[in-house]
């Protein structure tokens, strides 16, 4: 049947087009501490803003007279069939956002036919918000703890409640300098967003020795921060679940080889949108070395700073299997909740299909560095 484009994508007018107009109606919705919290990025933001800039360098180099009626964003991840190649990132404390915080990310992804991944400082507890989505496609994102039995408690409960893939975040051994954040005296933890999954559970239960107010706070970022996590302890992790563990915060490809090397089941391009090393290279430049490194072992990932169907589509291109978005769906929930979220997945998902087809494209899996052609520098 032919294309359909007039049924698919901005279909709730009411609704922002633009991200940037999503970033301004949720910055005149948001606290300024709130806001800031999310837009900002660490030190001078010069890799925040690099992680756009980057995209430039490439333009994609179109064929023309192809049959594209089928053109199709569908494809497979994990063995799992997804309706595009995009995830919603594991972002933290999202109470501080929208009262449904997590459950209303997860429930859009779920209807978009695409993975969440819920972050360890969640606002929601990870049952919580499994239970909101219960035929989604789950992910847990697992800030390593220095006791290890909080990690493997929390995998465990996770694989209770139905997810399908660990996310072990490696960039945030300790926390990037955010100037903004400093300035406006914002700490989410300090408002209690972020503890569900803390105050839950049994292992972090045991290891507080009095269970008061302060010391639980401290002793949560005592579990978030990791300075001292090395390869082996991925080990560790290795062994305690079935569960693919995917490793986010991957710049060099020495890196990526070496979780390849420990049976690790997918790599995350990333430098956390920004906000933890400034002047770390932006993703997208990292992209290139570290699939001609990978050369599809396994599962690629990428994200920070993407924001429409072209930026997806080079990183395809580069070699990437899929992308995860983070602040753009989150001014979706600031804005308009769930119904936000999903209008940000559909957009993109319709100009993802839109560029694929107008490429002389008709799937993911055909996307090559042959699709782009460099013209920046
Ligand atoms: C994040 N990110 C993040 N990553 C992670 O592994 N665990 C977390 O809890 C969080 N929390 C978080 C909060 C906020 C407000 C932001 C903006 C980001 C990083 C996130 O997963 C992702 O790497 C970036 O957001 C991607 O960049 P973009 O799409 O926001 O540019």
């Amino acid at each position: 049947s032919a294309k359909s484009f007039t049924t698919i994508g901005h279909e709730t007018k009411d609704h922002p087009i633009y991200i940037e107009e999503w970033e301004q109606l949720a910055k005149e919705k948001l606290k300024k501490g709130p806001f800031d919290y999310v837009r900002s990025g660490a030190g001078d933001e010069k890799t925040l803003a690099a992680n756009r800039a980057a995209f430039d360098k490439w333009s994609i180099y179109p064929r023309v007279l192809r049959d594209v009626t089928d053109a199709t964003t569908r494809t497979k991840l994990l063995n799992q069939e997804i309706s595009l190649p995009l995830l919603l990132a594991p972002l933290g404390y999202q109470g501080i956002i929208h009262p449904d915080a997590e459950c209303a990310s997860a429930r859009a992804a779920e209807k978009a036919g695409i993975p969440f991944v819920t972050s360890t400082v969640s606002t929601r507890s990870l049952e919580e918000v499994a239970e909101a989505a219960p035929t989604g496609k789950n992910w847990f994102q697992l800030y390593w703890s220095n006791n290890r039995e909080v990690s493997a408690s929390m995998v465990s409960r996770a694989e209770a409640a139905g997810y399908q893939a660990i996310v072990v975040t490696v960039d945030t051994g300790l926390l990037g300098w955010r100037k903004s954040d400093f300035k406006n005296g914002f700490a989410p933890l300090k408002e209690a967003m972020g503890d569900a999954n803390y105050r839950n559970d049994p292992a972090f239960r045991k290891s507080v020795p009095h269970w008061t107010e302060e010391n639980i706070r401290e002793e949560i970022l005592k579990n978030i921060l990791h300075p001292n996590l090395v390869w082996e302890d991925l080990l560790f992790l290795r062994e305690h679940t079935l569960l693919p563990i995917l490793v986010k915060g991957i710049l060099h490809p020495d890196d990526a080889e070496k979780a390849v090397d420990l049976g690790l089941d997918g790599i995350i391009v990333s430098n956390h949108g920004g906000r933890q090393l400034d002047g770390a290279l932006a993703s997208i430049d990292a992209l290139p070395a570290i699939a001609a490194r990978v050369n599809k072992r396994v599962p690629l990932l990428v994200d920070s700073g993407f924001r429409s169907g072209s930026d997806l589509y080079k990183a395809l291109a580069l070699g990437a299997d899929a992308v995860l978005i983070g602040r753009p769906y989150i001014y979706g929930l600031a804005v308009s909740g769930e119904a936000g979220v999903t209008s940000i997945i559909k957009n993109l998902q319709t100009e993802l299909d839109l560029t694929l087809a107008l490429s002389g494209a008709n799937s993911i899996n055909e996307l090559s560095t042959t699709n782009l052609i460099q013209t920046g520098c």
